[in-house]
């Protein structure tokens, strides 16, 4: 795990930002797209250097990491809508490319193997952007959720629908979603996670300083090979070792400068 320590969360948008466009740049890609409020600096940032330093997504494939049950796509508070709102119609990602599992398909269960199915015949996500829930979910994977876990139907935790009570003004929160499993995701080559404020602190230090467990499903990215972490000073608030974080940071931030690793 690489833990970035960021001023801001303009800062945490600008440095995930530098690592999806290094990859975009680079010819056809493939991104995993999270909702939320987690990513927005990252997607502001990407919609700017599109509009002012020619970053194209011409050539990019997205997948989106969960939707609502019951929701059709055109659904104001559906991520589909969400994800163009915020991201994909301000750049020039072609609507086609731009790919979600269907929260309204007659038969869920079926529509998550066939998302997961498309993922892996797309060649796998070459960049996955996640946030982290207050209870240390990843996608819209509970705790308790299986390490191992592919796309499938999951029932949305009783504090996640507090959490995101706030988009849903008739207070009617889905109770059933369709996620990327935690085994899909980290299939990702390279999953980078942002997250601001104190009230994702205790969740992030389980993750990066806690036992890998399904009791906070993003520990799992213990076991990525190539996972990235971007905080706000709120959310790295109770990590225990910051120090050791800032001192690898600058060391890498000399390393990623090297013509030899252009990735970051
Ligand atoms: C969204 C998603 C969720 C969110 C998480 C944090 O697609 O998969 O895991 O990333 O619930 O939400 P925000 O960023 O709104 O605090």
């Amino acid at each position: 795990m690489q833990i970035i320590l960021c001023e801001s969360a303009e800062h945490v948008g600008v440095r995930a930002a530098d690592i999806i466009e290094a990859r975009v740049r680079q010819g056809p890609a493939v991104l995993g797209l999270a909702t939320g409020g987690s990513p927005k600096s990252t997607y502001q940032e990407l919609i700017r250097r599109h509009r002012e330093e020619q970053l194209s997504f011409g050539q990019v494939t997205a997948f989106t990491l969960d939707e609502y049950a019951g929701l059709p796509p055109g659904h104001e508070q559906s991520y589909y809508s969400s994800i163009r709102r915020e991201f994909t119609d301000h750049v020039d990602l072609p609507l086609g490319q731009l790919i979600t599992p269907q929260g309204d398909a007659p038969d869920l269960v079926t529509e998550a193997e066939r998302y997961d199915a498309a993922i892996v015949a797309a060649g796998g996500v070459d960049v996955q952007i996640l946030g982290i829930g207050a209870n240390g979910h990843i996608g819209f994977n509970e705790p308790t959720s299986s390490l191992a876990s592919r796309t499938r139907v999951k029932t949305l935790a009783g504090a996640t629908r507090a959490d995101n009570a706030r988009y849903f003004p008739e207070g009617d929160v889905p109770r059933l979603c369709l996620t990327q499993g935690l085994g899909t995701i980290r299939e990702a080559k390279l999953a980078i996670l942002v997250a601001m404020g104190e009230n994702k602190a205790a969740a992030v230090q389980a993750m990066v300083e806690g036992p890998v467990s399904a009791h906070c499903p993003a520990s799992v990215l213990q076991l990525h090979r190539r996972a990235v972490i971007i905080l706000d000073p709120g959310a790295a608030s109770q990590l225990s070792m910051q120090e050791y974080y800032r001192e690898a940071q600058e060391f890498n931030d000399q390393l990623d400068r090297s013509p030899t690793r252009p990735w970051l």
